[in-house]
């Protein structure tokens, strides 16, 4: 694996491979790697000939100065837990990213307007511009996106579809923990005390599944409210039953082909998200 910090560099080392009638897959990443980001490479990895991963802790997609701050950065554990499975590692600076304010506005209508676009403001349009940017440096045939963060996936997928990009926007299942836990590089973040507390987020989300077979979608999202309200370690932002196509808050399962729960809470000063389908 080769590391690269500048984008002239990155286009010469995929063109190389590109003019040879490589396949290259992307996975865009801000590092601080765990078995979750693994888990996208290994599929990379068999999908494509050539592998780039990229390392960037992105300062446009936060809207909290002090999230930032404490966004954890381990360089060279990642580059040596990555080493056996990538063939490029790209990791800019922010200058060398942004060498002015982007500007790049980019409108997902009624998909950023809920959950994580509701209490982020302006944090997929950050993704957005980052990713994009990527992937016209990278120009892949499929990149690699988390079903955890599941709105920016489903985001991605519209941004790819509006711009008319041809990338396969490859959807990977959440890894987690063997107490449920599903990884993230911020729960490096939570204490040894919240952390054995962590897992009630997804025992919730189970419980949840289950109850829906005779909660509608109203009265399951309440009892979600109320779980989390019963529990004094965690402080839940939101609990949504969603459409998992358009993101949009269901009356009735029948509605739409796909459902899915979506929560996000905070705990130990972390704030954590996960979900689960449940149609
Ligand atoms: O999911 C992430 O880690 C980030 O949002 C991404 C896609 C790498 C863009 O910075």
């Amino acid at each position: 694996m080769i590391v690269i910090n500048t984008k002239s560099a990155l286009q010469n080392a995929v063109g190389e491979y590109k003019a040879k009638g490589k396949q290259v897959g992307l996975v865009p990443t801000m590092g601080a790697l765990h078995r979750g980001h693994l888990e996208l490479i290994k599929q990379a990895r068999e999908e494509n000939d050539i592998v780039v991963c990229s390392i960037f802790v992105n300062p446009i997609q936060f809207n909290n100065q002090e999230d930032l701050e404490k966004y954890p950065r381990f360089p060279e554990q990642d580059i040596a837990f990555i080493q056996d499975f990538c063939d490029i590692c790209f990791m800019p600076s922010v200058e060398e990213m942004y060498p002015s304010a982007p500007t790049e506005k980019y409108d997902f209508g009624a998909l950023e307007q809920v959950m994580e676009g509701a209490m982020r403001p302006g944090h997929f349009n950050g993704v957005c511009i980052v990713v994009n940017r990527l992937f016209e440096l990278v120009t892949p045939d499929r990149a690699y996106f988390g079903k955890k963060d599941y709105q920016q996936l489903v985001i991605i997928q519209h941004l790819v579809k509006s711009l008319h990009l041809n990338i396969d926007i490859r959807p990977v299942e959440i890894v987690r923990d063997v107490d449920g836990l599903a990884l993230s590089s911020r729960n490096k973040r939570l204490s040894a005390q919240a952390r054995k507390e962590a897992p009630f987020i997804y025992r919730t989300l189970q419980t949840a599944k289950d109850n829906s077979r005779y909660l509608n979608p109203q009265e399951l999202q309440t009892w979600i409210e109320k779980q989390f309200a019963a529990n004094k370690h965690f402080q839940l932002e939101y609990a949504r039953i969603v459409n998992a196509d358009t993101l949009q808050t269901i009356a009735d399962y029948n509605e739409c082909p796909s459902v899915i729960i979506c929560v996000t809470a905070w705990l130990d000063n972390v704030r954590l998200i996960d979900n689960i389908t449940i149609k």
